[in-house]
């Protein structure tokens, strides 16, 4: 049987190009559509940088087009150049702060982009989807740890809302029509970064995560952490999460597109990928601290709005469902983190 064409959008991202990178590896056929509004590209490549290094990495080649995910010819266009097989749609604007000042640009990339690119789907007949979604489709939780029985859609911004939206709009066009067999994947915290140390997460401008802040204030991009509330009902008062290896997160979308490929049974499946463990801000402080052997200066202000105490996930449907599970701890999230940025302490851009 011929290898699977997959189109990934929003594969030059951080998810995305760890995800590829597997996908390579497994034997799929990669086709990218990115439009580089957060990954970096020097210009004199075709490829996003992050794109070059998983081809140097893997020894594979994939198709690469920088084309934006709402304009509704050029995603057509790529469906008639590439008989596709599944999609894997990592493709979104992605920080919470700047989707509550311009929530418009954030309704029109997450929710119409996906609709043009359901709609050229299944006008191509092509009905196997895996969505990028969040565990802030939950909002605060009202029971640990989360499963996916936990209602969805309490969210407070509006790129929580594209994301409980568009599993919406997913659960029913699963409904409209049998064909459609549709993972979405509720991602807890990602961090971390391939063993290699060639990719890793690069975000523009200052990060609103915290391992990216983390790891930039020990590398010296920037002078303090500032860690929002120390106030939290928490082992030490500051917010716990369930962080997550991208590498883990990227093996997880290999499981989902096997499902995919294998199981004739169609529908809306979701799934929580996370490690069942939370840990606080200063724990994350302190491993950081431990792995990369410098100091990370941190000062405490006030809890960011939107903030809760704690969130963590159960597994145990990925796991029986998906064959998958976590696998990486705490550590190697830190030590990985760590020979990307000291590797590349600007990201992808030259120094
Ligand atoms: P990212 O910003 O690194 O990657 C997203 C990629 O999509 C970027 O390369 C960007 O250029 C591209 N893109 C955005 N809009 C596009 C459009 N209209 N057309 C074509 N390309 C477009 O983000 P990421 O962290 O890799 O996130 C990937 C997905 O996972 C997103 O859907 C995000 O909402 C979801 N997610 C991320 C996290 C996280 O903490 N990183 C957590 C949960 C869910
Ligand atoms: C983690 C902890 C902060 C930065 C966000 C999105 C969510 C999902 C993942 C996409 C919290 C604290 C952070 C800093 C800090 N993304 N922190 N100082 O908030 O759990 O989730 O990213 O879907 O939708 O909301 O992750 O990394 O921002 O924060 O003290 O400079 O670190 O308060 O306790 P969060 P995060």
């Amino acid at each position: 049987m011929a290898p699977p064409n997959v189109l990934v959008t929003g594969g030059a991202g951080y998810i995305g190009s760890h995800t590829i990178l597997e996908m390579l590896n497994a034997g799929y056929n990669v086709i990218c559509i990115d439009n580089l509004s957060n990954a970096y590209s020097s210009g004199s490549s075709k490829l996003p940088e992050s794109l070059n290094r998983v081809q140097k990495l893997t020894g594979k080649t994939l198709n690469y087009y920088c084309i934006d995910i709402t304009d509704r010819d050029q995603v057509r266009a790529v469906f008639q150049e590439h008989k596709i097989d599944m999609v894997a749609h990592f493709a979104a604007l992605k920080a919470v702060g700047e989707s509550c000042r311009i929530p418009l640009q954030y309704y029109h990339n997450n929710m119409t982009g996906t609709n043009v690119l359901l709609e050229a789907m299944a006008d191509n007949n092509v009905f196997k989807f895996v969505y990028s979604s969040s565990a802030t489709v939950y909002g605060e939780p009202k029971f640990l740890p989360v499963t996916e029985e936990h209602p969805t859609g309490n969210c407070t911004s509006p790129y929580g809302k594209t994301k409980y939206f568009t599993e919406e709009i997913l659960k029913d066009l699963c409904k409209s029509d049998k064909r459609w067999a549709v993972v979405s994947l509720r991602y807890f915290n990602p961090v971390g970064a391939h063993p290699s140390g060639c990719i890793g997460e690069d975000p523009n401008g200052e990060p609103n995560n915290l391992m990216p802040f983390i790891a930039q204030v020990a590398v010296g991009r920037r002078d303090v952490l500032r860690i929002y509330g120390s106030d939290f009902p928490t082992k030490d008062g500051t917010g716990v999460r369930d962080y997550i290896h991208i590498v883990d997160l990227a093996e997880g979308h290999l499981r989902a597109l096997e499902k995919l490929r294998n199981v004739a049974e169609t529908g809306f499946f979701a799934y929580n990928l996370g490690t069942g463990v939370g840990y606080s801000v200063l724990e994350m402080v302190h491993a950081f601290e431990k792995a990369s052997n410098r100091k990370v200066n941190y000062e405490f202000t006030d809890r960011r709005s939107g903030d809760v105490a704690t969130c963590f996930a159960d597994g145990s449907l990925a796991e029986t469902s998906l064959g998958w599970k976590a696998k990486r701890g705490i550590n190697e999230m830190c030590e990985d983190t760590w020979r990307w940025q000291s590797n590349n302490p600007n990201g992808y851009a030259p120094k």
